[in-house]
């Protein structure tokens, strides 16, 4: 992994559920994230998809979301091709910070400054080992809070406007009916 801050191993809940959400493009790298939770003793909640058919992946990404953004789940994972449209329609819920990352340094800084709680990848794009660095990464980094509140806050904020502002009618949704 690439150097920076410490990771800290402590932050692990080992019962704690993780929800993995792929298309196609992300359905071989699900497998691995699934057997390297499996084997550092998380259980994992697939949302699917479960094959390599051609798949639209806002149908997983809002799954998943959905969950994160209700609070049910703290952090979950969703896999797509590029890793693009799984963030693009996961970063619509309220709530929800969810970060595309393509290295380790990015998902180091992703969890220390903007406490991310949907990490995604693109399985077309990074590879198993780098792909498992990163996860690893991201798992066990902390949110260094401090004055990266202030920004967090400032999103927050827009949240509630969007909400208020009515601009759409689905529960969860930014700019949705609160739940
Ligand atoms: C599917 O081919 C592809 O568009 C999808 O996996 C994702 O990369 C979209 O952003």
């Amino acid at each position: 992994m690439s150097g920076g801050s410490e990771v800290n191993r402590n932050e692990t809940n080992r019962s704690e559920v993780i929800w993995i959400g792929n298309d196609h493009g992300g359905y071989e790298l699900k497998n691995e994230f699934a057997r390297y939770l499996g084997e550092h003793g998380y259980a994992v909640h697939d949302a699917g998809c479960s094959g390599t058919e051609i798949v639209r992946y806002p149908t997983y990404a809002v799954q998943v979301a959905r969950e994160v953004s209700s609070g049910r789940i703290r952090r979950a994972i969703l896999i797509c091709s590029t890793g693009i449209g799984m963030s693009i329609v996961a970063n619509r819920f309220a709530g929800v910070r969810a970060s595309l990352c393509t290295s380790t340094y990015l998902a180091r800084m992703t969890r220390e400054h903007n406490d991310s709680n949907i990490l995604c990848l693109g399985g077309r794009v990074t590879g198993v080992l780098e792909a498992l660095d990163i996860l690893e990464t991201w798992l066990h980094t902390s949110y260094q809070g401090g004055r990266h509140d202030i920004s967090l806050n400032l999103i927050r904020e827009l949240d509630k406007e969007t909400q208020a502002a009515g601009q759409a009618d689905v529960p969860g949704l930014r700019g949705g009916r609160p739940q």
